[in-house]
Formats: structure tokens, sequence, C-alpha cells
């Protein structure tokens, strides 16, 4: 791999534990609900980590995706959230759960979590693979986040820094 990325934080092994880890805790808080799970993936970073996850879902659910952009390519978010994939479902009555990739500034996720609320859905909450909470800048938890990570610039297993390395199959960050 390009000397630009740097040692590893999580490998593949500590990834499928984890994943492995929420979605038996998902499946466990959502058994007795009689209300349809509906997951929501963000396009692309938590791709792998949603699918990871919901090999381990044992529920009767289903899945979209959004995508939505802070513009630019630089690893600062801009503050300005565009969507650029709406939803497919209804969501009314069901209860969300947003699969995400990181949580840095919050920006992202907060404009997403009262626009999911527009529609009415029974509940939602937030799952995402990494924390970052040296970056949050609105006030915005994940409740099941897959790893704390300090103030670097994260890519690898979905992340990306301009479109690269999202393929890696672990996580580690990017040398200035
Ligand atoms: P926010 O700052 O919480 O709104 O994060 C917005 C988006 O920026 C995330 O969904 C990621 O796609 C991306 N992002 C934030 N921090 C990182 C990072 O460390 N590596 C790669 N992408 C990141
Ligand atoms: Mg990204």
């Amino acid at each position: 791999m390009s000397n630009k990325v740097g040692t590893v934080l999580f490998d593949r092994k500590q990834l499928e534990e984890r994943a492995r880890e929420i979605g038996q805790q998902i499946t466990e808080d959502y058994k007795d609900s009689d209300k349809e799970v509906i997951f929501i993936g963000i396009l692309r970073g938590a791709v792998m980590w949603m699918t990871d996850v919901l090999k381990n879902v044992e529920l009767e659910c289903s899945i979209d995706f959004m995508a939505c952009s802070s513009y630019g390519s630089s690893t600062k978010s801009s503050g300005v959230v565009k969507i650029n994939k709406d939803l497919d479902s209804d969501i009314k009555d069901k209860h969300v759960i947003i699969v995400e990739d990181i949580v840095d500034s919050g920006i992202t996720l907060n404009y997403l979590k009262s626009y999911l609320a527009n529609h009415e859905p029974a509940s939602i909450r937030i799952c995402s693979l990494l924390n970052k909470a040296s970056g949050r800048r609105c006030d915005i938890e994940a409740d099941y986040v897959g790893f704390e990570v300090d103030d670097l610039f994260i890519v690898g297993y979905g992340l990306d820094y301009d479109q690269k390395y999202r393929n890696l199959p672990y996580i580690s960050y990017l040398n200035d």
C-alpha cells in the first residue's frame, strides 16, 4: 500500500468481531418489537461495515441507502450537507437504524436525523463504525459505536480520502 497510509488501527479480525457483537446487540434490542426495522446505509463509506453487521442481525428487516455529501474532497467537513440519493422506502412507523462510517463533526448525522424524523418513523438510532469525539461540532451521539478513534484522518474498510482506500480490509490513517 502507498506510504501515505499509516499502521493498522483495527484489523480484519477485530472488525469482524465488533460487527458480530453489534449485530447481536441490535438483534437483542429489537427482537421483541412488533414494528419493522429498516437499516439505512449512508453511501459510500458505510457499505463494508453495514454488510458485516447485517450478517449478524437475526431480525426480519429491510435495508435502504442514502447518499449525501458535504462539499469538496478535503479532510474537513464544509458544514453544508446535500442529499445526493434519497430513500426509496417508506419509513413511517418503522424503527430506523442509520448506518454510518464515522461521526466526526456530527453535522451529517445531525442533518440526516432531523430529515428522517420528518418521515415519522417509530424511532431512529445510529450505528456508526467509528466515533471521533474530538471532532464534534453538534450535540449528537451514535447509539451503537464500533470503535473510538483519535483526531486522525481515517481510511480503509469503506472510508476514503478523495475516493481512494475504501477497499482496504483494515482501518488505518493517513500520514500528512
Ligand atoms: P461529519 O463531520 O460527522 O459530518 O462527517 C461527515 C463525513 O465525513 C463522514 O460520513 C465521512 O464520510 C467523512 N469523514 C469524517 N471524518 C473522516 C475520516 O477521518 N476519514 C474519512 N472520512 C471521514
Ligand atoms: Mg467520505
